[in-house]
């Protein structure tokens, strides 16, 4: 058929990853066809005639057939994202803040409009975890899923362990790596990986949890002394997402440093890879190790996505009671 026509909201390193790799695969049946940016001035790789400056007029337009969203401002990106699917529309979001924080509305307007939303390329990046746990172990108990879900920090804790560098001097080379958040306190005191655990709750226990109520720390307070005395007891020092099945089958999430030996999958997690340790009932330990960051990487989870939605796939939330969805709260507008 005639390949679906997309509308790329955002054009940053998501959005110019997916767009270099539909480039590269011009077979794979979707064509960016309007771009919406928010800075006319900025220098782009492409044409400036290829931008325009009013994402609205994107979801105006009946002719484009899904519209993939991938800015930085997650209220903004809300806006946009729930105006959409008010129209019944489809969309593909990397919004991992926009989705934790607002996913009962996105699941009601979903219900409510009939458009889908996926959103893989919103937790660890290239690491297909969200549909895994939503499809592939729907229907499985899972006494606990845990991980590195933030390559930054990641980045500098292996930083410090490996040169013996401090903090300051390893987080500016992170940043300069381009895989760190525009504030890197969302990296650093770890509301970036708190966002991805709050996703995968709902869709490994079928808990909708508001982030604020949900534990973070990071590595503001780990020092190179931390590190040494972790190493010496043969262990790395790691900030570990944990969600973990209480005996009601609910689970408590918290994200939290911990000292990890090498008998965890999770200690040859290095620099600014992510990795995913599953425990199902059944099945067993899985663990994924892969780029959580990056144009390429988590452009080619929005791609999944794209290729998912044509075939018509949508999230089942399968332990998630969606009779029972809350309301949103009056008040939308939220600091993230
Ligand atoms: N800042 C994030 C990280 C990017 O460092 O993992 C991917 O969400």
């Amino acid at each position: 058929g005639a390949p679906l026509r997309l509308g790329l909201i955002g054009f940053g390193c998501v959005g110019q990853g997916l767009y270099d790799i539909l480039q590269k695969l011009p077979d794979v049946g979707f064509e960016v066809r309007r771009i919406a940016v928010k800075n006319p001035t900025k220098l782009r790789p492409l044409p400036a005639d290829r931008f325009e400056f009013h994402a609205d007029d994107l979801l105006d337009d009946p002719e484009l057939d899904v519209l993939v969203e991938v800015i930085d401002d997650p209220n903004e990106a809300f806006r946009l994202v729930s105006r959409a699917l008010r129209q019944g529309r489809n969309v593909v979001t990397a919004n991992k803040a926009m989705v934790a924080r607002h996913l009962p509305e996105l699941i009601r307007l979903q219900r409510e409009f009939g458009g889908t939303l996926l959103y893989e390329a919103a937790v660890c990046g290239s690491i297909p975890v969200i549909r895994t746990l939503d499809s592939y172990f729907g229907q499985e108990p899972l006494p606990s899923v845990s991980g590195i879900f933030n390559g930054s920090s990641n980045y500098v804790l292996t930083g410090m362990t490996t040169a013996g560098a401090d903090y300051a001097t390893v987080l500016a080379e992170a940043q300069a790596q381009g895989f760190a958040e525009t504030d890197p306190a969302l990296d650093m005191a770890a509301f970036d990986p708190r966002s991805k655990a709050v996703i995968l709750a709902a869709h490994a226990y079928g808990l909708l949890l508001n982030p604020d109520q949900v534990l973070n720390l990071g590595i503001e307070s780990i020092s190179s002394t931390d590190i040494r005395f972790a190493a010496e007891r043969g262990q790395k020092i790691k900030v570990v997402a944990t969600l973990q099945r209480l005996s009601d089958g609910s689970a408590a999430v918290f994200v939290a440093p911990q000292f990890v030996g090498d008998d965890s999958p999770l200690y040859h997690v290095e620099r600014e890879f992510n990795g995913v340790v599953v425990e199902a009932e059944f099945a067993g330990q899985h663990f994924w190790r892969g780029r959580g960051a990056g144009g390429h990487p988590t452009g080619s989870a929005v791609l999944a996505d794209l290729v998912a939605l044509r075939n018509g796939f949508r999230y089942a939330y399968p332990k998630l009671n969606t009779a029972t969805v809350p309301e949103p709260a009056a008040d939308l507008e939220v600091e993230i």
